[in-house]
């Protein structure tokens, strides 16, 4: 059990709050981010702490952190704030959802945040700060590196890589055993069947409206 300082005060740290106050052993103690976006003193009912007076009022040693931010720059930025928290000496912790299915034995890196509805086969391993947003299915012996934000009902299918920095849209499909480059874009829907080009961007065919009204078809 720790006492952990969230980085962040928007909608991924409000959550972050949310599953670890109720669903994980750690108590939430105090936010904080960058002094320059500190414009008030609390957030959720409790301190909101300058990044600058963190290491003087919640110590390395006495609180752990969490950096609850999104996939901004394509997840550069939590990297990045990811990277100065362990610089000032602090433990990342990570939430796995009580509510996942979390089989393999490889316990994920610092910093994840894996929600509910998860399936993590067995033999899959889980780099340092990735966010396994609800319900995607991570096929056996897969692996996903360091910083990638796997959104909602995603496939990864067995045999696997995901490289750092990829971010996959909701409801895409990866076929068993590619790699997925670093910093991979994969759009919401895609059906991605071989291995992706560094820094590349995948959508699907989208939607069409046909020229009927829906009175008109079928059901
Ligand atoms: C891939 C994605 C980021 C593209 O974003 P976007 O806002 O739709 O991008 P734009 O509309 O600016 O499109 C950029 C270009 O790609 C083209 N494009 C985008 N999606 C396309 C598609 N599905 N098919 C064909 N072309 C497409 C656009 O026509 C545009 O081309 P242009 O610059 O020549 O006009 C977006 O479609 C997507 O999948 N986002 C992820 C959503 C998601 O999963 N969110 C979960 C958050 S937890």
């Amino acid at each position: 059990m720790a006492r952990v300082v969230i980085f962040g005060a928007g909608d991924i740290a409000r959550l972050a709050h949310f599953y670890f106050s109720r669903d994980s052993p750690h108590e939430i103690a105090a936010f904080t981010v960058d002094g320059a976006f500190a414009k008030t003193e609390r957030f959720q009912d409790l301190p909101l702490v300058p990044l600058e007076e963190l290491t003087r009022r919640y110590p390395p040693g006495e609180f752990a952190m969490f950096v609850a931010l999104s996939y901004a720059r394509m997840n550069r930025l939590r990297a990045e704030k990811f990277e100065a928290a362990r610089a000032l000496g602090y433990e990342l912790v990570s939430y796995v959802s009580s509510r996942c299915s979390y089989l393999t034995d490889e316990p994920p890196g610092e910093n994840c945040f894996i929600l509910e509805d998860n399936t993590v086969q067995p033999f899959v391993r889980i780099g340092h700060d990735v966010t396994l947003w609800s319900g995607n299915h991570i096929g056996h012996d897969s692996v996903i590196e360091d910083h990638c934000f796997i959104s909602s009902h995603v496939v990864v299918s067995g045999h696997c890589r995901i490289a750092p920095y990829c971010f996959i849209g909701v409801n895409a499909t990866l076929r068993n055993g590619i790699t997925v480059a670093r910093s991979t874009l994969i759009g919401a829907g895609a059906v991605v069947m071989e291995d992706t080009v560094a820094e590349g961007v995948y959508v699907p065919q989208r939607a069409q409206r046909i020229a009927r009204k829906s009175g008109e078809v079928d059901l």
